[in-house]
């Protein structure tokens, strides 16, 4: 018998996999799907107080090696996801992403859900990089100090931050100080390479609409730069907190490779984008094949363990 199931921010998955936050996970009738897929838990798009329309039109592109987005945190508002969450919490596990635009707003958003009695978890986005004006909370590290401070003298949950990526092993270290700090749960690793550029060289023209073209990318060209920051991130983090692996996956090899890096769960997003809610059962069968011919039973066996030349 081959496990994959996860445990982590007080919430136990049947399965390691998720959904990534924004990929399909908006409306009603796509969270559904998620409730009803083999995924082992459901992440909501990033949610602010208030409904957003979000940035015009076309405002994400799929191409061969990834994707393009530059969504503005369209949402239905925090009401819409936390009476969804309290109606479907029986399923499987549920986790809030929230993504206020000022601290004040994300405190108004942890403090709305600190009032339902149910057992979700809370992943708190400080890395969009889709707001005009608006820079990503986590490259600003005394901002990002201030808002962990804040959000946890008032939060009841369990609770995790969506990181964006770093590139630099100072800024590591920095992050990973500051993250030790705090009863976190666990660190998503990564969001969107942010602030990329796709170009349609026929047409000598930018592919989506917002930011002049400038938007995240996922996919095939992120997933080096997602192993670095699991990997870094496993190593600098506190024991006790999990880093949930998200970036380039689309078949059960990259699944392995972001646990030996030392995941304990993942999330997929530009795949699910091109793919539809069987995707989760296609990576698990993959999953499972790769650990039963390398005989391994179960996550931990290899959760971690990238060995060195
Ligand atoms: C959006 C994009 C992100 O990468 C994110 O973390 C949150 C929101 C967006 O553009 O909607």
């Amino acid at each position: 018998m081959i496990e994959i199931s996860a445990h982590f921010a007080n919430q136990k998955l049947e399965n390691c996999l998720m959904n990534a936050s924004g990929a399909k996970c908006m409306t009603g009738s796509e969270l559904s799907d998620l409730i009803n897929s083999p995924a082992g838990a459901v992440v909501s798009k990033s949610s602010t107080i208030n409904f957003r329309e979000g940035n015009p039109l076309p405002r994400y592109i799929d191409l061969d090696l990834g994707s393009i987005n530059s969504m503005g945190l369209p949402n239905l508002g925090i009401d819409f996801y936390l009476d969804f969450a309290q109606k479907n919490i029986a399923t499987k596990p549920i986790f809030i992403s929230v993504a206020g635009l000022t601290l004040e707003e994300n405190l108004a958003l942890i403090d709305k859900i600190n009032k339902t009695d149910a057992n979700f978890a809370i992943e708190l986005n400080l890395s969009c990089p889709n707001i005009p004006g608006k820079p990503q909370t986590a490259y600003d590290f005394i901002r990002t100090q201030e808002v962990l401070t804040q959000v946890f003298k008032i939060n009841k949950k369990s609770l995790g931050v969506k990181l964006p990526p770093y590139f630099d092993m100072v800024h590591f270290e920095e992050v990973a100080k500051i993250l030790n700090q705090f009863p976190l749960a666990f660190v998503t690793c990564i969001n969107s390479v942010g602030n990329g550029l796709f170009i349609d060289a026929e047409k000598e023209e930018v592919v989506i609409k917002p930011k002049d073209g400038f938007g995240g990318l996922g996919g095939d060209y992120i997933k080096p730069t997602a192993l670095a920051n699991v990997r870094m991130f496993y190593n600098l983090l506190r024991k006790d907190i999990a880093v949930i692996g998200c970036g380039g996956i689309k078949s059960g090899i990259d699944i392995f490779e972001h646990i030996l890096c030392g995941a304990t769960a993942v999330q997929i997003g530009t795949q699910f984008m091109k793919e539809d809610c069987s995707i989760f059962n296609r990576l698990q069968d993959e999953l499972k094949n790769i650990m039963q011919k390398k005989g391994y039973n179960k996550l931990e066996d290899f959760k971690g363990k990238l060995k060195s030349l």
